[in-house]
């Protein structure tokens, strides 16, 4: 796989650390930096699932695994003193917007105060470092309207999970501007993205997770909000803007302290509705009803998209797989999981990664 991933050569050998590599996202990104040869280290408080993509991607294989809490400063900074990693993407974080109602407080010391020890952790650092902060879509003020909202839009956040990841926002920029000089050795650059979709999610309360979790036990899944659109997209895609965004920072100063918002096409927004369509299409029918608990929910956006012209104007970077390749392969990756169990899961995912790189060398010919 190397040479198709060429651009992210620069990675080769490189020592890298990741929080929240247990998780969805991180384990994704842990195996796709292994992949090409880092060495990565990892640093979450546990695996939060039970399936997850962690254990069946077989991650421990590849990653020096680290058992730390976010929210305690002193080991985060003894970690990192330890394994001075030459680039860190946080990715550690109470992630789930239901989960943020019922319990608020865990939401804002993981999620925003996780990320000031982050920040204060890296300011003992006296070599180059690029840290790639991830954020989410869901610290903008949220107008409920059709445009993709930009980097310069106002940061804010109603319900606890979007406050705490808009605060999160708020003193990443304040470190940035009082302790980290553009010229001083690390260089700090932030990533939003939306809700992603993919092999190996089991999260709660998540579309996909509940989707197959009902597929596989033949049952039928509740749905909240069948009409909200999202724009749905491989977890794949985020990473690749996360791997460009720290090469970038790496060789490009002026770039320290910037936001980047690493969304899919517009055409690949769908309601919730079409999305169940489709993973019918793919794997089986998808029995769902709305949920008839609607108003007693907590709020949650219903339309919330990301316009992504400042990566491509930056760093060339772009969206590549449409919705229907998207679900395609998340799909796919599940029916392997459930049909086969000897199914060897880390070569499923090695795979996907291998087409996704495939797909966006071709589309950069
Ligand atoms: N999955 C999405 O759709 C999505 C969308 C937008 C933004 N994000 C952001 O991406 C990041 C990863 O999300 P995910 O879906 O992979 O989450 P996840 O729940 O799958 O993983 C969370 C990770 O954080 C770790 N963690 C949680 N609390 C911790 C603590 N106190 N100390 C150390 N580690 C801790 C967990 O152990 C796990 O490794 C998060 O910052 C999330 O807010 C995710």
């Amino acid at each position: 796989m190397s040479d198709k991933n060429s651009k992210f050569k620069p990675f080769l050998g490189s020592r890298v650390l990741i929080t929240g590599h247990t998780g969805f996202k991180g384990s994704w990104l842990s195996l796709w930096l292994s992949e090409l040869g880092a060495q990565v280290y990892g640093l979450s408080i546990d695996i939060p699932t039970n399936p997850s993509h962690f254990a069946s991607a077989r991650l421990h294989e590849r990653v020096e695994d680290s058992r730390i809490d976010i929210r305690n400063l002193e080991a985060v900074k003894a970690h990192i003193k330890k394994v001075k990693p030459e680039y860190i993407f946080h990715l550690a974080a109470q992630p789930l917007v239901i989960k943020a109602y019922n319990d608020p407080v865990t939401t804002w010391q993981t999620n925003t105060m996780g990320t000031i020890n982050m920040l204060e952790s890296l300011r003992s650092i006296d070599y180059k470092c690029v840290a790639v902060f991830i954020t989410s879509d869901k610290c903008y003020e949220n107008s409920e309207w059709v445009w993709g909202y930009r980097e310069t839009d106002r940061i804010w956040g109603r319900d606890p999970y979007s406050a705490s990841k808009g605060s999160a926002e708020l003193a990443i920029s304040s470190y940035v501007k009082s302790f980290f000089p553009q010229d001083g050795p690390v260089r700090i650059g932030v990533g939003r993205a939306g809700n992603v979709i993919g092999g190996g999610d089991w999260s709660e309360n998540r579309i996909i997770p509940d989707c197959i979790r009902a597929i596989s036990n033949n049952k039928l899944v509740k749905i909240r909000n069948p009409n909200s659109t999202r724009p749905w997209q491989h977890v794949l895609e985020p990473l690749s803007g996360y791997l460009e965004l720290a090469l970038n920072l790496n060789s490009n100063n002026k770039l320290h302290g910037e936001a980047f918002n690493f969304a899919t096409l517009q055409s690949s927004n769908h309601t919730v509705s079409q999305l169940l369509q489709s993973m019918s299409y793919y794997w089986s029918n998808v029995k769902w009803a709305e949920s008839t608990v609607t108003k007693e929910l907590p709020h949650e956006s219903q339309l919330l998209s990301l316009n992504c012209d400042k990566a491509m104007a930056l760093m060339q970077w772009r969206s590549i797989w449409d919705f229907e390749t998207t679900l395609k392969n998340t799909v796919h990756w599940y029916r392997s999981y459930f049909e086969n169990p000897e199914s060897d899961m880390q070569s499923i995912s090695l795979s996907n990664i291998n087409d996704y790189v495939v797909a966006s060398n071709l589309s950069e010919l």
